[in-house]
């Protein structure tokens, strides 16, 4: 039977509101995606992931639904909607949507409704309701993720609502079989108008503890690395979130998308976004029951360019048999991957090094948009920040913004993004990196990337094959993917001297041409020059 399309696909991230702007109003919008569909094409991706495209009132941009069905107006109409699909598909590019189930807007009917219907009303327990503890205090310890309780008091119902992130985004009360059955129809609606599947908003969050049981502290000795500034990260999540029986909810999910037959011949793909701990991405999406698949934090803020920030992930992935990953290095949540490698010293080197990995790694793959530029991270001032935890944490912490500024398309004004006036500014640190430049420059990271996603889709061991990685010393790191007979050895040199790599089984490997730095084969050694990333067919 052939594989899914989406093992082994690479879905390219459009985070709509920064990327292009049809329209001068300063934010990016669904026509302006379609306009850039060539451009997407281009790079040889097997598809794109949007950013939320519905109604929100942007506490938590688009993080924040107020009408799952709708389509948020300053993106466009329904309309503009459906032809994007339509292009993409016309293209034999996939379309996958952005859903946030856990939680709604606090403008949501829905919990409009819950609020002021009365304990006994219809939509009662579509939300997280819980009384106060007799001193008045919040029902227990919860924290937001986003910092102070993760509670909200509500005089109308003399009651608290659970919330875990802003208090403008009450979580959704699965539990409850009415408000579980409303998020799964969101699913049918868009999956009938012919999307290719979902990316599911922190998706180890779908129940809570009923008892509403505590959450224990992090404790002091394993504190070190984690973001202090935010009090959320002071606890550890095992009773408003995480919980082992939250599979059952993923697995009501993935049988629904399944339930809808593929359009274009393909089926259905749907992912999650978990937190920290991969061993729970392992548990909630195995072969037959959960997620097709999903992506936890680790990589995504990993900061030291160390080979175990691979090795060690893959080791827990690899306990769960027959675990398919999503690979991310990047995203709208984190600083960009080559500065938070590099620092101030991130380079095209580095970029395209990173980016040979993170596509040679096994796994359906994500890329942010402007990673195939290697974009370093924007800095911003305290008063061009629009990213509420930027707001809330300064300045300990700039929030999001630093990666959510608009893409740089051209050398013209705004970097080609608007004729208007642009929702955040174009990166300074962006100059002379743009789609037009770099698209001119043969030696690009652009061009580059371009030719890691062709070997890509060329490579069936790449896309497909198991992983093993080769016992090697930092600053290498080595492994071979193998898929029905076709054995390929990728090896990257993560440090800023030369290194040389012996192992017996690069005595039957010829050096393949693709390749970023300078790469020799001598008998059974292969020498890299720094920052380095070879790959090499075992003959
Ligand atoms: C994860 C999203 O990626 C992030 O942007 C958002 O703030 C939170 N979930 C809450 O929805």
């Amino acid at each position: 039977m052939a594989e899914a399309w989406w093992k082994g696909a690479i879905l390219y991230h459009v985070y709509v509101r920064s990327f292009f702007d049809s329209n001068g109003d300063g934010h990016g919008d669904l026509p302006g995606v379609e306009a850039k569909l060539d451009y997407i094409q281009s790079l040889g991706v097997d598809g794109i992931w949007l950013s939320p495209i519905h109604p929100s009132p942007n506490r938590d941009w688009g993080y924040d639904i107020a009408d799952f069905e709708g389509i948020q107006a300053d993106y466009g109409t329904p309309q503009d909607f459906q032809r994007l699909l339509d292009a993409a598909h016309d293209r034999g590019l996939k379309v996958v949507l952005d859903e946030v189930l856990s939680h709604t807007s606090d403008v949501h009917p829905w919990f409009v409704e819950s609020l002021t219907g009365g304990r006994e009303g219809p939509k009662a327990n579509w939300y997280v309701w819980a009384d106060p503890q007799d001193d008045g205090t919040a029902p227990n310890n919860w924290l937001s993720v986003f910092g102070g309780p993760a509670w909200a008091y509500q005089p109308a119902r003399r009651q608290h609502y659970h919330h875990k992130f802003l208090r403008q985004q009450p979580k959704l009360n699965w539990r409850d079989p009415d408000a579980r059955e409303a998020a799964l129809s969101v699913l049918d609606f868009w999956l009938s108008r012919g999307v290719d599947g979902f990316r599911l908003d922190v998706a180890g969050t779908y129940l809570h503890d009923e008892a509403l049981t505590p959450n224990p502290p992090v404790p002091m000795d394993e504190r070190r690395g984690l973001h202090w500034s935010h009090a959320g990260n002071l606890q550890q999540h095992l009773y408003d979130s995480n919980l082992a029986e939250n599979v059952e909810m993923l697995d009501l999910i993935r049988r629904r998308v399944e339930a809808h037959d593929g359009r274009n011949g393909g089926d259905r793909f749907v992912f999650g976004e978990f937190s920290e701990e991969e061993a729970r991405c392992g548990a909630y999406c195995t072969p037959t029951e959960g997620l097709h698949s999903g992506y936890t934090f680790v990589m995504l803020l990993a900061r030291k360019l160390q080979p175990t920030f691979v090795t060690q992930h893959y080791a827990t992935l690899e306990s769960y048999p027959g675990h398919w990953p999503t690979i991310s290095f990047s995203n709208h949540d984190v600083p960009r991957t080559v500065s938070r490698f590099g620092g101030k010293d991130a380079s095209p080197e580095l970029a395209k090094m990173l980016f040979a990995l993170l596509v040679s790694l096994k796994g359906t793959t994500l890329i942010y948009q402007g990673e195939e530029l290697g974009l370093p991270q924007a800095s911003l001032t305290r008063d061009q920040l629009r990213d509420p935890v930027g707001d809330l944490y300064w300045p300990y912490d700039g929030g999001r913004d630093g990666c959510r500024t608009p893409m740089p398309w051209t050398t013209g004004p705004n970097m080609g993004f608007t004729t208007g006036d642009p929702w955040l500014p174009l990166a300074r640190e962006h100059a002379g990196l743009s789609v037009e430049e770099q698209g001119e420059d043969p030696d690009s990271v652009l061009n580059f990337s371009r030719e890691m996603i062709a070997f890509r889709k060329a490579t069936s061991a790449l896309a497909l094959g198991e992983i093993e990685f080769l016992g090697v010393d930092a600053p290498l790191v080595a492994f071979v993917r193998r898929h029905a007979g076709d054995e390929v050895i990728c090896v990257f040199n993560f440090g800023d001297a030369p290194q040389v790599l012996a192992h017996p089984s690069l005595e039957r490997a010829e050096l393949l041409p693709l390749r970023t730095g300078e790469a020799d084969l001598r008998g059974g050694s292969v020498g890299l020059s720094p920052l380095a990333a070879a790959f090499l067919r075992l003959v």
